[in-house]
């Protein structure tokens, strides 16, 4: 290990004590977010009001992040505070009820929340566009820590069996199984549930566009220096939007044998078709949340996206273990990498209301296939394969 890295390292540990917080998997953030109850954003000194039961509200833009996140978002007052039952967490909206956040937690716990917000009477999110925002840690090979990523793919691996260490047989070489017996790690897998969301692609072009114009802010010197030591081009350059695909799983992976893995896995599922840069423990259950309320026309799922600040890398470059850089370097990069993200948000919700009637009322129409793994929302899978059980397996023929 280099010394410069480990001394560093340790100085990048006391001054960034509270960046830190910043995880994308923060036990903190839910701590925090649980104890903030009802309470706004402190960024905000407006005043709070809590709309009366029921009152309307149809924004064109909600935007889903932590309460931490959203501590770096100061461009919109939040003043209107929206309440329903079993909705324990923070929906409020500007005052002309144009934009709106959604402060949830992660995963399993952001679907039943999401769940919640779109049976609160009044609130009715079908013309809006969603964006699912906050942190994540980027993959070296399409992306660099401070960046972001807006993605087409949202992708979780963890409906799987898993085998460790020598229990894992060779042939499949340190991959994860899939839930149903595979012959051998390349075989398209059969699927428990919704493993993949493919969102609008149109609406990824439109946006991306739009992101790619915004100046971007740089890392501090010495995430300067550690990026130079990555080997893939991507990580070396200064903070840009990426256009690549989120992965996330309850469990918050790091390392190169994980990440490699997941990106293994990744590119079976979507045959090919994923670029997966964004691993975080938020995004597969707003997902799941949203494509419901879909299913239910509650939202328009070709109106969501996901637009997220990378934190950290999800891998060490050579001279750091695993450990260090998930422990020690940590992620160093959540304030510019929130910044970044945060501006790159601005600029597409200005584009949604600036061009709302010409382009964003109607909706933009995706131009290859939108939606789960099954069709659910109509149209045929494009980037998926028939698949069985392994013969004489337990769920074989
Ligand atoms: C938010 O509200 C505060 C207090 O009323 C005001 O000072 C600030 O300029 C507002 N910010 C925006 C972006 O409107
Ligand atoms: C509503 O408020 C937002 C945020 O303050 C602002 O950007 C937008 O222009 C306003 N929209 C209208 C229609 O007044
Ligand atoms: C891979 O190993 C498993 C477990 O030993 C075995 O059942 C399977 O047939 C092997 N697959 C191939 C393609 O050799």
């Amino acid at each position: 290990m280099n010394s410069f890295i480990a001394s560093s390292t340790r100085i990048l540990v006391g001054i960034l004590g509270l960046a830190a917080l910043g995880r994308a998997n923060p036990v903190a953030h839910n701590a925090a977010t649980a104890t903030m109850s009802a309470a706004v954003s402190a960024t905000s000194s407006s005043v709070l009001t809590t709309a009366t039961p029921g009152a309307p509200v149809s924004p064109k833009v909600v935007i889903i992040a932590n309460e931490f996140e959203f501590g770096y978002l100061e461009a919109y007052n939040f003043t209107t505070v929206y309440t329903g039952p079993l909705f324990d967490q923070v929906f409020a909206c500007t005052t002309n009820g144009t934009i709106c956040k959604l402060a949830c937690g992660q995963e399993l716990v952001a679907a039943s929340q999401i769940t919640s917000l779109l049976l609160i009477p009044g609130i009715d999110l079908t013309k809006s566009y969603i964006i699912i925002t906050g942190t994540g840690g980027v993959n070296p090979k399409y992306g660099t820590a401070g960046g972001a990523a807006i993605s087409t793919f949202g992708i979780q691996w963890e409906w799987g069996d898993m085998f460790l260490g020598a229990d894992l047989p060779t042939n499949f070489s340190g991959q994860y199984f899939s839930s149903y017996a595979q012959l051998s790690p390349d075989k398209y897998p059969v699927t428990v549930g919704t493993e993949v969301y493919k969102l609008n692609d149109a609406l990824v072009d439109r946006f991306y566009k739009v992101g790619r114009k915004v100046l971007y802010e740089d890392v501090s010197s010495f995430l300067q220096d550690l990026r130079a030591t990555y080997e893939y081009d991507a990580a070396r350059q200064s903070p840009f939007l990426s256009r690549c695909d989120t992965v996330s799983s309850q469990i918050y992976w790091h390392g190169s044998v994980a990440g490699e893995n997941v990106e293994y896995y990744s590119n079976i599922i979507t045959t090919g078709h994923a670029r997966p840069c964004n691993t975080n423990e938020d995004d597969q259950g707003r997902l799941l949340g949203l494509f419901l309320g879909a299913v239910h026309k509650k939202i328009d799922f070709g109106r969501v996206a996901m637009i997220k600040a990378f934190s950290n890398f999800d891998r060490p470059p050579p001279q750091l273990t695993a450990y260090q850089s998930r422990f020690y370097v940590g992620e160093a990069a959540t304030g510019p990498g929130l910044r970044n993200s945060w501006n790159t948000i601005i600029a597409v919700v200005d584009d949604v209301l600036k061009h709302w009637k010409p382009i964003y009322e109607a909706g933009i129409k995706p131009t290859t296939y939108m939606g789960d793994l099954y069709g659910t929302l109509g149209g045929t899978c494009d980037f998926s394969l028939p698949a069985n059980a392994a013969p004489g397996s337990v769920q074989g023929s």
